[in-house]
């Protein structure tokens, strides 16, 4: 069994980030041949600067670690990295018709935004599939926002091997078992995500013990004065229930004031994410051991990688 993960690229990691997809990760490297990804060739469909990609890659890296990610169990690499993902890209470019890759829901939100589309914006989700499909894995996890996605990798994968001969291991989307969704603290009918207008709904992976004492402490909840586990009639109590279950591992107790849940709320996540942030700040100090960590992964992956686009190279007509 393998499964690969991927991540965007990004400066704000959150709560959500830790408990929905790096844990689970973290999780999963006990059972699985686990790789985790940091797409930062996808973090180019959209305008971009690049100093701050290059920071963002190396500090998802950095909080990889910092969760708990063990580099001797799973290679942490980024897709930039190994060149065979861009030379499969193409490969499956030539079975994508690009009615496919312009009715992705994706595409068609990030292109109404507004400003010059990249057309790598367009071929996006053909590089995923290249991610997923030059590795050989079975198990992809996935949220509800990429599946689109990940059905276009089965499709090209199964439409490649019909055309071509067997190739591609067709991989299947997972939801991870232990996976939480975090909704916004501010706004509990949204989930957490970085891109949430205010960071008043938002636990970042770095906030200092006051910040996520304060943001805790002013999370919405209701006026019913009650405290039970009722997602339509009072989200904002529910998720502080979910998060305080999430990070402790077992079930929340009984609670007779909002104040009350609210302090353990905030104990629990302090000490989820305290040993989280010194071993970041460790990390931190180190960049050159993170910038090993991801070519060792690199050297790890790549005597794969390579076999499988000779195969598809093979396959699809060209001289090796
Ligand atoms: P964001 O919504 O902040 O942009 P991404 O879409 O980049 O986050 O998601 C990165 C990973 O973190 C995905 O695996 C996603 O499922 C997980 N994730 C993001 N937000 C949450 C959340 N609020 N709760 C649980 N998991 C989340
Ligand atoms: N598109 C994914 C996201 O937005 C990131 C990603 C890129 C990915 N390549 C992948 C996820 C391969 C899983 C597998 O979250």
């Amino acid at each position: 069994m393998k499964r690969l993960t991927g991540f965007q690229p990004t400066g704000n990691l959150h709560l959500g980030n830790l408990l929905g997809a790096m844990r689970p990760l973290v999780e999963a490297q006990e059972t699985a041949e686990s790789i985790a990804m940091i797409a930062d060739l996808h973090a180019m469909t959209m305008e971009h600067d690049p100093p701050a990609l290059r920071r963002s890659t190396l500090g998802v890296a950095t909080m990889l670690l910092a969760a708990g990610v063990d580099p001797a169990r799973t290679a942490i690499i980024a897709n930039s990295q190994v060149p065979e993902h861009a030379e499969l890209h193409y490969l499956l470019e030539c079975v994508t018709a690009y009615g496919e890759a312009a009715r992705m829901i994706q595409f068609k939100e990030k292109s109404a935004a507004g400003g010059p589309v990249r057309l790598s914006l367009l071929t996006y989700p053909v590089l995923m599939a290249s991610d997923i499909l030059v590795h050989d894995v079975n198990q992809v996890p996935v949220g509800e926002d990429q599946s689109q996605h990940l059905e276009l990798a089965r499709t090209l994968a199964t439409r490649f091997n019909a055309r071509y001969g067997e190739t591609f291991t067709v991989p299947e989307g997972v939801r991870p078992e232990s996976a939480a969704r975090i909704m916004d603290l501010a706004e509990p009918t949204a989930k957490m995500s970085k891109s949430s207008v205010s960071a008043a709904g938002r636990i970042g992976l770095l906030d200092p013990p006051e910040v996520i004492r304060k943001t805790i402490s002013r999370a919405v909840t209701d006026t019913l004065g009650v405290v039970r586990h009722d997602r339509v009639n009072q989200p904002g109590v529910t998720n502080l229930l979910e998060i305080l279950t999430a990070c402790t591992g077992s079930p929340a107790g009984a609670y007779s004031s909002y104040g009350a849940l609210k302090r353990d709320v905030t104990e629990a996540v302090d000490a989820l994410l305290a040993p989280v942030r010194k071993r970041h700040a460790e990390l931190s100090d180190d960049p050159g051991y993170v910038r090993e960590i991801l070519a060792e992964g690199k050297t790890r992956v790549r005597p794969a990688a390579l076999a499988t686009v000779r195969r598809a190279r093979a396959a699809i007509g060209l001289l090796d």
